[in-house]
């Protein structure tokens, strides 16, 4: 199973890579706005310069989002975008004019990522359409109290039913559990907060038994 951060943070994307676990980003213009430190002075310009520094730091895909509605206007923003870094992946919203984007970009070599996906129906369409990666958002459905993993599993099936290589990516992760269950149902990847990455690795028992065994450590005399 493959990690990517979820988050626009040159520092989390550098902490997470030193952990050695990391197979690629994954940002929104959400993510990219919490970075921004001068909005008045941002520009599109800005956002290219700071896709390119997380393609420096990663060797992986990393997902930009195109944030326009049309399809002829997400093609043309999608071009510029992949022409940044060859690993620069498309994001596009799983929408009728989106959709039109991705068969775009699949039929002229440029990987997508189809974003904001709440149904299996949206995630056969994304395959179809020829979409690298689907990204269901798990946590905004357990937010309104729909089992979000439920629809991990659909498109997981119905992928392997007809032999899809879409790359399903459980997206919207809010805790651990989501990580082990998108793991359990096989999805492809976890795109996963810094904060969650970090919660991982943690467990009161480690922390406990180290704090005896460094506290019996000391038998040993240097
Ligand atoms: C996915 O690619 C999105 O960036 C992300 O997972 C959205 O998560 P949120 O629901 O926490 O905003």
């Amino acid at each position: 199973m493959k990690f990517f951060i979820d988050t626009a943070s040159l520092d989390e994307i550098k902490a997470a890579n030193e952990l050695g676990v990391l197979d690629g980003v994954t940002t929104n213009p959400s993510l990219i706005a919490k970075i921004v430190k001068d909005p008045a002075n941002f520009t599109y310009a800005d956002f290219k310069a700071h896709i390119k520094k997380i393609c420096d730091i990663v060797d992986g895909p990393v997902s930009a989002e195109v944030t326009t509605l049309k399809a002829e206007e997400m093609i043309a923003q999608g071009e510029e975008l992949a022409a940044i870094h060859e690993n620069v992946v498309i994001k596009c919203p799983l929408t009728v004019e989106g959709l039109k984007a991705i068969k775009h970009f699949s039929s002229n070599g440029i990987k997508t990522n189809a974003t904001l996906v709440f149904s299996p129906t949206q995630a056969l369409l994304a395959a179809k359409a020829g979409a690298d990666f689907v990204s269901p958002f798990v946590g905004r459905l357990d937010d309104i109290s729909t089992n979000g993993m439920e629809l991990v599993k659909q498109i997981v099936t119905i992928y392997d039913n007809y032999g899809y290589l879409t790359e399903v990516i459980v997206a919207s992760v809010r805790n651990p559990l989501h990580v082990v269950e998108s793991a359990m149902v096989g999805a492809d990847i976890a795109t996963i907060p810094y904060s969650v990455i970090k919660q991982l690795a943690n467990h009161p028992l480690t922390d406990k038994g180290l704090e005896k065994f460094m506290e019996d450590a000391g038998v040993m005399k240097p």
